[in-house]
């Protein structure tokens, strides 16, 4: 099934009423337990699910209005050139909601963390332009929809719909509607997140690639779906009972999982730079000196670390380049 497709089924169930201009934000999110390998690459429908954390105040706001001659893109503040990869996605993802072929946008969009840096500002971005093309058309759409609208973008956009800890339910059918996130109602006022950032260049691999081609190539892969099972389990009780010490060490493993998946394909997929490695056994030296401290890390070099609150200055003091969140500072 094609994208439009989709697209058209839910815009089918709304209102439309175009107003002079839309605006939404929306946060970047990690995940705990990842979203890694597709059943379909068409509609980003995930072979498992996954559970992430929201982290706002970072995030993307993006602004639209309705253009003539040609689709317009700003990225904070620098007008991208029609034959770069960026406008060519958004242009691309805009074309499924216009109204007729003449209809173009200028959509403006700030991003305050580093593009493309494994900071996933493309599940925000995503779901901000979701949440603004919602406001700019009056759709007045649920979060559900939402939700599947930003994962046809890039598939972690559909849990950067909600703020807190968010699960993605993978589904099973064939047209996406039944894979969307919902947001898990439980809080935890101490957890801390820490992006530590080693590399805000571009990354040399796409996730989307990086994922193709482990699920093509990758052994390691066939434990990946039962190693999810386990995890998100564990996550979800972890979650529920404020226990640190699992969510950190399961968050931890599954990361680890992931790119040991990746590493076992061919081409070998390798994110990771020396300053990566060397982070990585700074935070085993700190939980072996007694500071629970947990990493996580995605399709990047950069390194996230989870903690709580009664660790934050000496976990401030160890960690330059730190900068610290707390995704429930909002709604304790
Ligand atoms: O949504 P994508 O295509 O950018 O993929 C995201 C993949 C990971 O960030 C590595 C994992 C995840 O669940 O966010």
């Amino acid at each position: 099934m094609k994208k439009q497709h989709v697209v058209d089924l839910i815009l089918k169930t709304t209102r439309s009423d175009l107003k002079n201009a839309g605006s939404a934000f929306a946060p970047i999110n990690i995940a705990l337990c990842k979203y890694w390998g597709k059943r379909d690459t068409e509609l980003n429908l995930p072979v498992t699910p996954s559970l992430s954390v929201s982290l706002q105040p970072l995030g993307t706001t993006t602004h639209i209005t309705i253009a003539g001659g040609q689709d317009q893109v700003y990225l904070n503040g620098e007008c991208k050139d029609s034959s770069s990869e960026f406008y060519k996605r958004i242009s691309l993802f805009l074309s499924m909601f216009r109204p007729d072929a003449d209809t173009f946008f200028t959509v403006r969009t700030e991003n305050n963390v580093p593009t493309a840096a494994g900071l996933a500002s493309s599940a925000s971005g995503f779901a901000a332009l979701v949440f603004a093309l919602n406001d700019l058309f009056s759709w007045d759409l649920s979060r559900r929809y939402l939700s599947v609208l930003a994962r046809l973008g890039s598939g972690s956009a559909c849990r950067s719909v909600y703020q807190g800890f968010v699960k993605w339910r993978q589904g099973e059918l064939s047209n996406g509607s039944d894979s969307y996130a919902e947001a898990l109602n439980y809080t935890w006022p101490d957890l801390r997140i820490g992006v530590i950032e080693i590399a805000t260049s571009e990354k040399c691999t796409s996730s989307r690639d990086a994922m193709k081609r482990t699920v093509d190539t990758s052994i390691l892969y066939h434990a990946w779906p039962d190693k999810v099972e386990r995890d998100m389990n564990l996550l979800i009780d972890a979650i529920k009972a404020r226990d640190f010490e699992v969510l950190g060490r399961v968050s931890e493993s599954n990361a680890l999982a992931m790119h040991a998946t990746m590493m076992d394909s061919w081409p070998p997929v390798i994110y990771w730079v020396p300053e990566t490695v060397k982070t990585i056994h700074k935070i085993q030296e700190m939980r072996h000196s007694g500071i629970p401290i947990y990493f996580t890390i995605d399709a990047g070099p950069n390194i996230k670390i989870l903690f709580l609150a009664e660790h934050e200055q000496q976990v401030r003091q160890s960690c330059s380049a730190l900068t610290v969140l707390s995704p429930f500072a909002m709604n304790p």
